[in-house]
């Protein structure tokens, strides 16, 4: 059955104070609007409309990349209002299906909107529902004594009893597209808001002796967002889900409120995590991972049993099998490490290769390098990459031995099996299995009197 989707967006956000359109804020990274555009196309619509006011310019550039329908509300006469602008444009039989989705409800799932779907089977219109402690702001669902759908009352047009309901309305319906055509034709704005109310479509469709049926969600999955407190909460609910998620899938966390995800992250079973990391997407990780705390990965791929000590910062790059990094390591973009690869504290690596076996254990800088296997640079070993106009590479062979406090002044090689002295400044080639030594004689001078303060 062909399947339509409207999603409503043309909405001031006054509540937000931002000059930021309100679905370009973002829960996850994300924004709001891209957030229900991809549960709306796993739907799998055969056309899909998004209603925006005058002034769209940036979220239609946000959104870009999908194919979407723009259907212009110039002026905000309600929800109701907004649907009518739209319907005009679905080109499809009175039998077929219109989901109605709002863009500021960011975190339904496809499965309850199937579930929704399913409703239609028996009914021309289903309402999405939930139950709330605090029904403030919410159209309530009022029911006759079968329990059926009757009506949906707005808050500010609701008696002090039916306010007292609550089940209310997420917004979110879905309905034969006929069936809602006759029902926007029976709107009029005639209510505390002056607006037409795509609420009331539910009593003037049952006016016409059509069936409505009502199924509910969990409150946290129909949350919308109206203020930076829901938005906040919202950015709560999607975290604690994706956890869960992790948390069922094999993946430990010793302080699970603390971790931090984004965008798509596959980890494989027994990774841990430590309290307060970031995991931002794209992201793989694999079995036997350690991640301890304070530690921000982006955009990377993770080998398996890696130890990733504290307060790391990996970003663009793909680490190995059983390689230890950090504490306080910098991982830049394109940093590619074999396995069994050691980097300890403060080293900063950046396009940088390094095969396996290799040790950067302490203080260095290896930027546009291509280091060999079984290598061990020592401490404050600099590759001096960049002459204040371009970038140059350096390469280190394997079984190369580079002693502390070393300038590597590229473009320069080291071949394998090389040594240098600690303290050197490499400049030329080091040719293999030598030894290559540029500091300055040591000089003596006994019995050195130090400079005495003038009075
Ligand atoms: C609406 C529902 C209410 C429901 C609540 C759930 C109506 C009349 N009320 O109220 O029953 O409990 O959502 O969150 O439908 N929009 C337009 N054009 C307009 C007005 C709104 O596109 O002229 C869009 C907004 O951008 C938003 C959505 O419709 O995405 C909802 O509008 P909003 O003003 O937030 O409705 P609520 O008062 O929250
Ligand atoms: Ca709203």
């Amino acid at each position: 059955m062909a399947l339509n989707v409207i999603i409503l967006a043309a909405g001031k956000g006054t509540r937000m104070r931002s000059t930021t359109a309100k679905v370009l804020h973002t829960v996850a990274g994300q924004s709001l609007i891209e957030h229900v555009l991809q549960t709306a196309y796993a739907l799998n619509p055969t056309q899909l409309l998004v209603v925006h006011g005058n002034d769209a310019r940036e979220i239609k550039e946000q959104c870009a990349a999908y194919p979407i329908e723009w259907v212009l509300q110039a002026e905000q006469c309600g929800t109701g209002h907004a649907v009518q602008q739209a319907l005009p444009k679905i080109k499809a039989a009175d039998n077929s299906q219109v989901l109605i989705l709002y863009a500021d409800v960011p975190l339904l799932s496809s499965n309850t909107l199937s579930g929704l779907q399913g409703q239609l089977a028996e009914a021309d219109l289903a309402l999405l529902t939930m139950q709330v402690n605090d029904p403030t702001g919410y159209g309530r669902i009022v029911r006759d004594a079968d329990s059926s759908v009757q009506a949906i009352i707005e808050e500010r047009d609701a008696d002090s009893a039916t306010q007292q309901i609550k089940e209310v309305n997420t917004g979110i319906m879905v309905a034969r597209l006929g069936a809602l055509r006759e029902g926007l034709a029976l709107l009029n704005n005639d209510n505390a808001q002056a607006e037409f109310y795509l609420t009331d479509c539910v009593a003037a469709i049952k006016q016409q002796a059509k069936k409505i049926t009502a199924i509910s969600c969990p409150a946290e999955e129909a949350q919308g967002v109206n203020s930076r407190a829901q938005l906040a909460m919202v950015e709560v609910h999607y975290q604690t889900r994706q956890r869960q998620q992790l948390l069922d899938s094999g993946i430990s966390m010793s302080d699970p409120a603390t971790v931090y995800l984004q965008g798509e992250i596959n980890i494989e079973a027994d990774v841990s995590i430590g309290p307060c990391v970031e995991l931002i997407g794209p992201l793989s990780i694999a079995a036997g991972t350690h991640i301890a705390s304070h530690t921000v990965i982006s955009n990377s791929r993770i080998g398996q049993n890696t130890k990733i000590h504290s307060f790391c910062h990996i970003e663009d790059a793909t680490i190995g099998d059983r390689c230890e990094l950090g504490p306080y390591a910098r991982i830049r973009p394109q940093t590619e490490l074999a396995s069994d690869v050691k980097i300890g504290n403060f080293v900063e690596t950046k396009k940088a290769s390094i095969a396996s076996g290799t040790k950067v254990n302490h203080l260095s800088y290896v930027g546009d390098a291509q280091i060999g296997v079984n290598t061990n640079i020592g401490a404050g070993t600099i590759c001096c990459n960049y002459d204040g106009a371009n970038k140059h590479q350096t390469i280190i062979g394997d079984n190369v031995f580079i002693g502390s406090d070393t300038q590597l002044v590229a473009p320069v090689e080291i071949e394998n099996g090389a040594t240098i002295a600690a303290g050197s400044t490499i400049t030329k080639k080091v040719p293999a299995d030598s030894l290559a030594l540029s500091r300055a004689k040591q000089m003596i001078i006994n019995a050195w009197q130090r400079p005495k303060k003038s009075k």
